[in-house]
Parts: C-alpha cells; sequence; structure tokens
C-alpha cells in the first residue's frame, strides 16, 4: 500500500479521499530540519500547506520520495528546484483557494477604509468616539491590482462590482481581456502607483518580486493612498511601509502575509498606525482549506495509483 505523510494539518475531507483509493495516509505535524529529512523518506509522497519548509537539505536522502503536493497555491516553503533534481513532483492546488484569498483582500479594503478594527477595539475599552473614526467610500475610488492571476482577477471583479475603477499591471493580459474584466491596463508600476487610492498585489515570492514595492515606490503614491499584502510577505517592504505609515505619507494598509511568519516583537508593521493585520488568513476558510485538501490528495492518489502529473510546478 503507498504511503503518504501529511505534514500539515489537512481537513479530513482530503484524508479519506486517500484511505478510499487504498492509499495510507498517516499525519505527522511540527516536522522541521533533520526530523522533517528522515520522515519524508519513510514515503512515497507527501501533503504540506506552508509549515514545513521542504529545503534542499531536507530532500538530499529522499529514500521513496516521489511527490509533493502543496495544498495550496505558494510552493515557495518547498525547494522546487532540488526537489526537480532529485526526481521528485512537486505540484499545487491553484484553484481551491482563490475566492478566499480574494474575499480577504475585500475585507481587509473594507476594514482599513472604514476603521473597523480600531472602532473594535476602542468600543471594546468602554469607548463610543464617532468622530475619530470617519471613514472613506470605495465606490468612485482607483483600486490598482498587480498581478492578473487568479487571485487578482477575483479581486479587480469583485472591485468593479463595488463601482470601483480598476487599472492593473499585468504584461500577460491583453487590452481585448482587460475590457472583458472591465478595467484598463498600465506598463510599468510607475505608471500604476500614482493612480491608486488602494493598491493590491497578486503576485508570487521569487527574487524578482521581493521588495517590488519599497520606499521609492511608494514614494510614488498619493499620501492617502491603502496598501494591501494577502499575497506573501516582503514583496512590499516591510519596513519601508511601516516608515511611510507613521511618516503619515502612506494612509493605511491590510497585510495578512510577513517575511518572517509567525510575527515577532521587531515586526515593524506592529506599531505602525492605520494598519489591520492578520495571520495570514486568506485561504483560511472551511471552503477553502476543504477544496486544497480534496484537490492535493486527488493529485497525489492520481500520481501513486495512475502514474497521472497535472498542476506541476
Ligand atoms: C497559499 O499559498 O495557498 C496561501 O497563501 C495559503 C497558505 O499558505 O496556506
Amino acid at each position: 500500500m503507498p504511503r503518504v505523510l501529511i505534514a500539515d494539518k489537512l481537513e479530513p475531507a482530503g484524508l479519506e479521499l486517500l484511505r478510499a483509493a487504498g492509499i495510507d495516509a498517516e499525519t505527522r505535524l511540527g516536522l522541521k530540519g533533520a526530523d522533517l529529512a528522515a520522515a519524508l523518506r519513510e514515503f512515497d509522497a507527501a501533503i504540506v500547506r506552508s509549515q514545513p519548509k521542504v529545503t534542499a537539505e531536507a530532500l538530499e536522502n529522499p529514500g521513496k520520495l516521489r511527490a509533493i503536493a502543496r495544498a495550496g497555491v505558494g510552493v515557495d516553503n518547498i525547494d522546487v528546484a532540488a526537489a526537480t533534481r532529485r526526481g521528485i513532483v512537486v505540484m499545487n492546488t491553484p484553484g481551491g483557494n482563490t475566492v478566499s484569498a480574494a474575499e480577504h483582500t475585500v475585507a481587509l479594503m473594507f476594514a482599513v477604509a472604514r476603521k473597523v478594527a480600531a472602532a473594535d477595539a476602542v468600543m471594546k475599552a468602554g469607548g463610543w468616539d464617532r468622530n475619530k473614526f470617519v471613514g472613506s467610500q470605495l465606490a468612485g475610488k482607483t483600486l490598482a491590482v498587480v498581478g492578473l492571476g487568479r487571485i487578482g482577477r477575483e479581486v479587480a471583479r469583485r472591485a468593479v462590482g463595488l463601482d470601483m475603477t480598476v487599472v492593473a499591471l499585468d504584461p500577460f493580459v491583453t487590452a481585448a481581456k482587460a475590457a472583458e474584466l472591465g478595467l484598463r491596463t498600465v506598463n510599468s508600476l510607475d505608471e500604476l502607483l500614482p493612480l491608486a487610492d488602494f493598491l493590491t498585489i497578486h503576485v508570487p515570492a521569487t527574487a524578482e518580486t521581493k521588495g517590488l514595492v519599497g520606499a521609492r515606490e511608494l514614494g510614488l503614491m498619493k499620501k492617502t493612498a491603502v496598501v494591501l499584502n494577502v499575497a506573501r510577505g516582503g514583496i512590499i517592504d516591510e519596513s519601508a511601509l511601516a516608515a511611510a505609515l507613521k511618516a503619515g505619507t502612506i494612509g493605511g494598509a491590510g497585510v495578512d502575509v510577513f517575511t518572517a511568519e509567525p510575527t515577532t516583537a521587531d515586526q515593524p508593521l506592529l506599531t505602525a498606525p492605520n494598519v489591520v493585520l492578520t495571520p495570514h488568513l486568506g485561504a483560511s476558510t472551511v471552503e477553502a482549506q476543504e477544496n486544497v485538501a480534496v484537490e492535493a490528495a486527488q493529485l497525489i492518489a492520481d500520481f501513486l495509483l495512475k502514474g497521472q502529473v497535472a498542476n506541476a510546478v
């Protein structure tokens, strides 16, 4: 019977699918370093979310491991090049949490614009202050979207539905497609940033996207602009963003992802004003977690039982 290591919390529907297919699924949580390496080599395949760091060292002596499925989109916790060198296929589930991530982006946009978290905190501390929490409408404002992949498009679609003007940067989207989505595209970040009342980034974490929006780029934006990051920590430079918020040269931010997760006390955004922070919750819905668990389990079952590969990254 093929054996699959479940190295992160996975919704039961995924485990049930594997077991019904005659695959032994064993959950072991919190594995790191040498323990993770030792566990991986015992199994034919593994399913992970974002917790285990599947580094080149973890894959150095992979035993019978032949496939890793990421229940989610980002594979930045897996050294895909090292896996490929060892003949291990890495697959992801790009569709399962799209809607949840897009909805979380919109939730943060509303939360920042209407100062929901700050007003809630004041009320719970016994206060009642209506003047301090005057917000701004989203209707009529411009949302700038960097990256019109699955999540970026869903965010854009929702923003159009909220009567926002959407302008996007994505070299792969044609003018015809942009028109179909109800938005227009521009050719550079420098052209996009001054237009934004709200900026949202939906690109993967790569060497090219690290620090994509730093102090210089934030300096091109309106002082009232709100910056959103539900993609990956570090794509927007956290120190530069915190400094801009403290200086009042950026109006607010909604951030779900951080360079170091979990965050520590030295995370600069924790002490910045006008910020709503959430602990990487973009895909944390019942629906998304069930979707990605089932999709990841299906990928592994198809690979182990039929030799099929889908969604290889
Ligand atoms: C993803 O990449 O799928 C999301 O960020 C959610 C996650 O990391 O679990």
